[in-house]
């Protein structure tokens, strides 16, 4: 059985660094979730056949990073059909020898609720939009909003919402630095593992 790490929190938590971080550490795969909906709501057009095509040259299209495909990822991301049409995919994937790591919003939940360790990354609404700002080069009030917007378009929706899974580890990172955070994550796949 491959070894899956399922990571899930809020716009801008940490996330993703934290799965590179463990993919790295671990030699396991990984995958972000959050780029399938960027490139689904950046293809434009009907978006369920825009899920049902992604192809690998939609996920290397630029832009993909901004605050605008961010809110078009999360309008996508409400549409069941959509969802539908990814699931498999990441399912495969997580599938893979010896191990992968898959970050987003339902994958403790809904992808791989059998995961080995789930972890649950966040953090303050005022340090994401101030790390996510400094990322992107942006407003920290303009993105608080944003990412404010986002959370709570990607928490009420019927499908799939961001959320806990009931065994997941939160891990708040508000105060840590990435390379603790790093640390406490590769503690838990530790313990998981031992
Ligand atoms: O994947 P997600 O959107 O949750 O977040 P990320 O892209 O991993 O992190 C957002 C930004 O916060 C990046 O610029 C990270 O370098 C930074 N970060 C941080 O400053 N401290 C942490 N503990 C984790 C991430
Ligand atoms: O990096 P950040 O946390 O800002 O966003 P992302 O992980 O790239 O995700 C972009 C959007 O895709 C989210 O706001 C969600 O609406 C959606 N998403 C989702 O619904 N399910 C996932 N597993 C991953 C992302």
């Amino acid at each position: 059985m491959p070894f899956i790490i399922a990571i899930d929190g809020p716009a801008a938590s940490g996330k993703g660094t934290i799965a590179r971080a463990l993919a790295a550490h671990f030699g396991f795969h990984h995958l972000d979730t959050g780029l399938l909906y960027r490139a689904t709501g950046a293809k434009g057009g009907d978006p369920v056949l825009a899920a049902q095509t992604l192809e690998a040259d939609d996920l290397a299209r630029p832009g993909l990073r901004s605050a605008q495909a961010g809110q078009a990822a999360s309008r996508v991301a409400a549409i069941p059909a959509v969802r539908a049409a990814l699931l498999e995919f990441q399912r495969r994937f997580a599938l893979q020898d010896p191990g992968a790591v898959l970050d987003g919003r339902d994958i403790g939940t809904v992808i791989c609720p059998d995961a080995a360790v789930k972890l649950y990354v966040t953090a303050s609404d005022q340090v994401r939009a101030a790390r996510r700002a400094a990322e992107l080069g942006a407003d920290p009030v303009e993105i608080l909003a944003e990412l404010r917007e986002r959370d709570r378009r990607d928490s009420e929706r019927a499908t799939a919402p961001l959320r806990p899974a009931e065994d997941a580890v939160v891990l708040d990172t508000s105060d840590l630095t990435i390379a603790e955070a790093i640390a406490r994550a590769i503690a838990q796949v530790d313990r998981a593992r031992a």
